[in-house]
């Protein structure tokens, strides 16, 4: 059965004392969730380890928000995969337009952190996505198409369908973000796959999962999980409040129980 990507990245939000009350919560509820559902929650650095172990024995993964290429040196503020390996976890978010906007995230050292990650057997969670001068100029298919090739550069087959992929429209993301509509959703999705078969051929690049995220909240998400293509959801503000999030994961798996 193939499986559906769930997950929230709480960017800089909740404390220890909030992500654990919320995992506490996570860890309780997780038997209700759908089986296809692959659950991953992507809190801050200082949280990673103690989450892991409120979340021990749970189907419920934990990410990093970031991670550096190397294993450790003179590079302050950062963190390296031997550091994120030794927590107990497997999952790193690579690009998320927030570092590329702010902190200067470029396609050559997200190839190295790719390439890291998997090298340490850590999934490379990686964020791609146009933004909104981008769109109007309809460039958008072109942007992401350079963000994958770029940092999929140095990606061997053998090791592409170890990642995945998180389309997310910078600006479908945040407060002042527009949802898109599913219909751009989907010729997004379908494009990714394209590029993605292009650079593996098309076995491999059909193992690689695709995820949509960018206002995702308690109206819209069947609309995109419907879409072909679309292999699961990266949220963020509406899965930091329990209740929309629980709201969300007992629909999802509702609408999985109705397919079956
Ligand atoms: P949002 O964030 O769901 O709050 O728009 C999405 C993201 O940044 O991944």
């Amino acid at each position: 059965m193939k499986k559906l990507y769930i997950g929230t990245n709480w960017k800089m939000h909740k404390t220890l004392g909030e992500g654990k009350r919320y995992c506490e919560w996570l860890a309780a509820y997780a038997k209700e969730i759908h089986s296809q559902i692959d659950l991953f929650v992507i809190p801050p650095y200082t949280a990673i380890y103690p989450l892991k172990e409120t979340l021990k024995d749970k189907p419920v993964r934990i990410g990093s928000q970031n991670m550096h290429w190397m294993d450790e040196g003179p590079y302050t503020g950062e963190i390296s995969p031997l550091m994120l390996t030794e927590a107990g976890i497997d999952l790193v978010e690579l690009g998320h337009s927030e570092r590329r906007q702010y902190y200067n995230e470029n396609d050559a050292d997200l190839s190295k952190k790719v390439k890291a990650a998997l090298d340490h057997h850590l999934t490379p969670l990686l964020c791609i996505g146009e933004s909104l001068i981008e769109k109007q100029l309809s460039a958008g298919p072109e942007t992401v198409e350079r963000q994958l090739k770029m940092a999929l550069a140095k990606v061997e087959k053998a090791q592409a369908g170890e990642v995945q992929i998180a389309y997310e429209p910078v600006w479908a993301i945040g407060n002042e973000g527009t949802p898109a509509s599913p219909e751009y959703v989907e010729q997004m999705h379908r494009h990714i796959r394209q590029v993605l078969i292009r650079l593996f051929g098309k076995d491999t690049a059909n193992i690689i999962p695709v995820i949509f995220g960018g206002s995702v909240n308690t109206e819209n998400y069947l609309s995109y999980l419907k879409l072909k293509g679309v292999d699961g959801l990266f949220i963020g503000r509406a899965a930091w409040d329990i209740e929309t999030f629980r709201e969300i994961l007992a629909g999802i798996t509702c609408w999985l129980n109705k397919k079956q």
